[in-house]
């Protein structure tokens, strides 16, 4: 099955290398508060060093999308992008901190075209540093200046406990059926969908809100909003797990066909019934694992029954939600300019 043709990445918004200049120094220096050792396995999962701790620059560094959302949360409502920092730190320490045990939840060996963490590290070393980095994480914003530190804190555990939840439910669904009685339904996925990777993006743009002073109103406006772009998101992470192409997203193809993954297109595919599904279902329900012929298979039904045309205008139909959240709230105008580009630029990744 032909890939699409590869289309030239969209311009990253500016707002991804500006929050990126204003949260290293405190990320730099919350890694290098940890244990020597975690440091530099923190410093390798963020892209920073490669295995042997030496400086890779412009390495694998992922898009720093968190920590963007946290200096636009701020200064959506009119405050200092600085007073975002401490919030900015603490999303992407708990995205860094996900992925290293995400990958081995998922027994995913490849992130950003290098070994996982775990696989370079070990196991044990890597469930360690995820530990490290998701309590420096509550650290950093503990001891963030000024009076909205506690409302902060409460929002970011809060998050903690639903992104565990996502994750729960992701593992869980690998055990149930793809079809029939208790396959998982497109409402059970969104749900999961919302926890495992909504959640910290509401977070990281209504903590910028939170340490800037917003009201509550605001504040639920923006979380909002980004659980919607996180549910889009994931929505394109999907297509990217079956037809990306893996030398640009950096993990390996068909991983979630392999292992049984309860992804967007597929879940549709198969809800659609007809013909496809009728031929899907039997693939995917063998007791034989998915070898790459029949993961090829299974991604040409797929798409052949419209599970990929569906998935897109699922990630489309969440980021115009988002937009709306954003729009039915005041927000001061640049950094809400800079937020819709920046949700563009999302759905149309490629990596
Ligand atoms: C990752 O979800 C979500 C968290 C780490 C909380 P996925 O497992 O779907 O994401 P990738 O494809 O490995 O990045
Ligand atoms: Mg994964
Ligand atoms: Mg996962």
């Amino acid at each position: 099955m032909p890939r699409a043709a590869r289309r030239p990445a969209p311009a990253a918004p500016a707002v991804l290398e500006r929050a990126r200049e204003l949260t290293r120094p405190a990320l730099a220096e919350a890694v290098g508060g940890l244990h020597p050792w975690i440091a530099e396995m923190a410093a390798y999962g963020l892209g920073w060093a490669d295995p042997a701790g030496t400086p890779d620059p412009g390495g694998s560094e992922g898009k720093g999308v968190r920590q963007a959302l946290a200096v636009l949360g701020a200064e959506a409502v009119g405050a200092d992008a600085r007073d975002a920092v401490p919030g900015a730190v603490a999303v992407e320490l708990v995205h860094t901190f996900s992925l290293l045990h995400d990958d081995i939840m998922d027994a995913d060996a490849l992130r950003r075209q290098r070994p996982a963490v775990w696989k370079a590290y070990g196991t044990g070393p890597a469930v360690l540093a995820g530990d490290a980095l998701h309590a420096q994480a509550v650290s950093v914003l503990a001891e963030a200046p000024g009076r909205h530190t506690g409302a902060a804190v409460r929002h970011l555990c809060g998050t903690l406990n639903a992104l565990v939840s996502g994750q729960a439910e992701d593992l869980r669904f690998e055990q149930r059926p793809w079809h029939g009685p208790g396959a998982v339904a497109p409402e059970e996925y969104r749900a999961m969908a919302e926890r495992k990777t909504g959640s910290l993006l509401g977070c990281a743009l209504a903590l910028g809100a939170v340490l800037g002073g917003a009201p509550e109103r605001t504040v639920t406006a923006l979380d909002r909003a980004g659980r919607h772009l996180g549910l889009a998101f994931q929505a394109v992470d999907d297509i990217l797990g079956i037809w990306g192409d893996p030398a640009v997203t950096g993990k390996p193809v068909h991983a979630d066909l392999r292992r049984s993954k309860k992804t967007y297109p597929v879940l549709v595919a198969l809800a659609g019934g007809g013909e496809t599904a009728r031929a899907l279902a039997p693939l995917l329900s063998s007791s034989r694992p998915v070898d790459a012929a029949s993961a090829e298979l299974v991604a040409a039904l797929v798409e052949e029954s419209g599970g990929r045309a569906a998935t897109r205008d699922e990630a489309r139909r969440h980021l115009d939600t988002a937009r709306r959240a954003l729009r039915d709230t005041p927000l001061a105008h640049p950094a809400a300019r800079e937020l819709d580009a920046l949700f563009t630029y999302l759905l149309d990744r490629t990596w």
